[in-house]
């Protein structure tokens, strides 16, 4: 186990488990995001995602779960993913340790790789709990979007008296349309299941205040604890592996190089491409005279 960081930020390399149970004070985090491996087979950096039966999976997680309930501040909120398949467990185990709010669904449009013989998969669920449904953060105004019926449609509520347009903000519902992190967008990097900053944003500015302090026990890129930064919230990030916390050290700004090895993102393929052609073209005059011996 390896700590890195400062007072508000602060990145550990080691088991999630292991770290919540030595690391972390119980009571002290105001907001908990939990994305932990699916057990559906990815590639995390040579590790596969796939334990040896589904029950062991289940095991290993109610584990990890009862801990963080154990980390929670009395008025703390908890959201956590994992795949379609597995949620009906996290529900059931949850459901009578905390109050689950809202059953969400992140969906996205997933033009690549299509099912052929069944409905392919366009979603990935969360839950939001709380420890107590009478006293929890919950920020609407920060998290609005637009309401169709009054910003497009215009449409008059005859039953107010009088007539009023409808309003032209709501608060999301919980089907939440996030487009998944793809290689040619910007925050970008090299980890197979990467969340998107909206989607964080989102649970961070609902279910937090400045100064909040946020746990990620997979962080994986760092999305959480970079969200959390960029929102003025502390933030603690687990990851079992260096390649991933090299990421997150470098997102946060915590460090310019790790085992004596710089920090620097790599150039995406597109981007190599460009600087390859720019120093062809500068090598011939526009008349395709050549500039070098
Ligand atoms: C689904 S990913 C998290 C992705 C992250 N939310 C992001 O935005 O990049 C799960 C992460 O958990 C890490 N992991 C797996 N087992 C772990 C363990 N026992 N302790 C800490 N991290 C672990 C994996 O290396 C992987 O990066």
């Amino acid at each position: 186990m390896q700590k890195f960081g400062t007072e508000y930020h602060t990145i550990i390399l080691g088991d999630a488990l292991q770290t919540l149970k030595t690391e972390v004070k119980n009571n002290s985090i105001d907001l908990i995001f939990a994305d932990p491996p699916y057990n559906i087979g990815k590639n995390f950096n040579g590790h596969k995602d796939k334990w040896s039966n589904d029950e062991s999976y289940v095991e290993w997680c109610y584990e990890w779960l009862s801990l963080c309930i154990d980390k929670l501040k009395p008025n703390g909120s908890f959201y956590v993913m994992t795949s379609t398949q597995f949620m009906p467990y996290f529900d059931l185990f949850l459901r009578n340790k905390l109050t689950i709010l809202s059953r969400i669904v992140w969906y996205y449009d997933s033009s690549g790789v299509q099912a052929k013989k069944f409905y392919g998969s366009m979603y990935e669920p969360i839950l939001f709990c709380v420890k107590d449904p009478n006293n929890y953060v919950f920020n609407s105004d920060a998290i609005l979007v637009e309401a169709k019926t009054g910003s497009k449609r215009k449409l008059i509520d005859y039953r107010k008296n009088p007539p009023q347009v409808y309003n032209s903000e709501k608060i999301p519902g919980n089907v939440w349309e996030f487009p998944r992190v793809r290689y040619r967008m910007e925050e970008y990097e090299n980890h197979p299941t990467q969340k998107p900053i909206s989607l964080l944003e989102r649970i961070i500015k609902a279910s937090s205040n400045e100064g909040a302090t946020i746990l990620d026990p997979f962080s994986g890129t760092f999305t959480t604890s970079f969200v959390a930064k960029s929102l003025d919230r502390k933030s603690i990030g687990i990851e079992l592996q260096d390649e991933y916390v090299k990421i997150g050290l470098r997102r946060l700004g915590l460090a310019t190089e790790f085992k004596g090895e710089t920090l620097q993102k790599p150039l995406k393929t597109y981007e190599t491409n460009k600087i390859q052609a720019s120093h062809s073209l500068t090598l011939f005059e526009p008349d395709g005279t050549y500039l070098h011996e």
